[in-house]
């Protein structure tokens, strides 16, 4: 999903190896640099590439972007993963808003902080996804005639695709869609105070709900395919942050 806002005012880039703390990217077809500039008029800082739980990485590793922009003093983290489809209509090319997670990874993110530096020591996470944000995406989708469902999200770890048993077991828990990625990002965001907002690009039914095997190229593809409406989507939304 790093191609979003590709068109940047008055922009320059940092790769991430040039960052502290920031792991260069690994995962084939995501970049890893950060883009600053104007996008429609709004100051942002564009992370192009993430890091995730199934490379290996910290939880805390894979929420560095959102610890740099609170530092940065972001007043919303923005973040788009592909996903696939379980909930009805929840088809391979259309963009959904997540109204709530599934922490199906099989650890809390928050784990890895230390007790004496967790304040609060328990995190409420009855909103993690503000409704009051959530109402301006989706005010920022009419705008633009982009249809946009909203749905809970479940995260794996990764990095195997789901079996068509865990699918149907994720669609009884109540999810609409599965990804492996955003959970550590949305849980430290939380923490941090920082407001986040959370868009899919449906880019394939999930295991067993088609006849076709997943691929990381066909969600790729699919991913890209949908990065202008994503970008429109966004290009309208942000000025709403103003
Ligand atoms: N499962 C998990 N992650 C994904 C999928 C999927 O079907 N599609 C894109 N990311």
């Amino acid at each position: 999903m790093s191609g979003a806002l590709s068109r940047l005012d008055g922009a320059f880039s940092v790769p991430y190896e040039k960052l502290a703390g920031f792991p260069a990217a690994r995962v084939e077809g995501h970049a890893g640099r950060l883009d600053c500039g104007d996008a429609n008029g709004v100051p942002v800082v564009v992370f192009r590439g993430r890091f995730h739980l199934y490379e290996g990485r910290t939880p805390a590793e894979v929420a560095a972007p959102v610890r740099l922009a609170k530092a940065l003093g972001a007043s919303v983290f923005i973040q788009a993963s592909a996903a696939g489809g379980i909930g009805k209509g929840f088809l391979p090319g259309s963009l959904a808003l997540v109204r709530d997670h599934i922490n199906f990874t099989g650890s809390d993110p928050l784990a890895s902080v230390p007790m004496e530096k967790r304040r609060p020591p328990f995190l409420d996470m009855s909103e993690a996804y503000a409704p009051a944000l959530r109402a301006r995406a989706k005010e920022a989708a009419r705008s633009v005639k982009i249809p946009l469902k909203e749905g809970v999200l479940a995260v794996t770890h990764g990095p195997t695709y789901e079996t068509p048993a865990e699918v149907r077991r994720l669609g009884r828990a109540g999810a609409h869609a599965v990804c492996m990625s955003g959970l550590c990002e949305s849980v430290f965001a939380r923490a941090l105070g920082l407001p986040t907002l959370f868009f899919l690009v449906i880019t394939n039914r999930a295991a067993g709900l088609s006849r076709k095997k997943l691929a990381h190229e066909d969600v790729l593809r699919r991913a890209e395919a949908a990065q202008g409406r994503l970008s429109r989507l966004l290009e309208a939304l942000l000025p709403l942050f103003q």
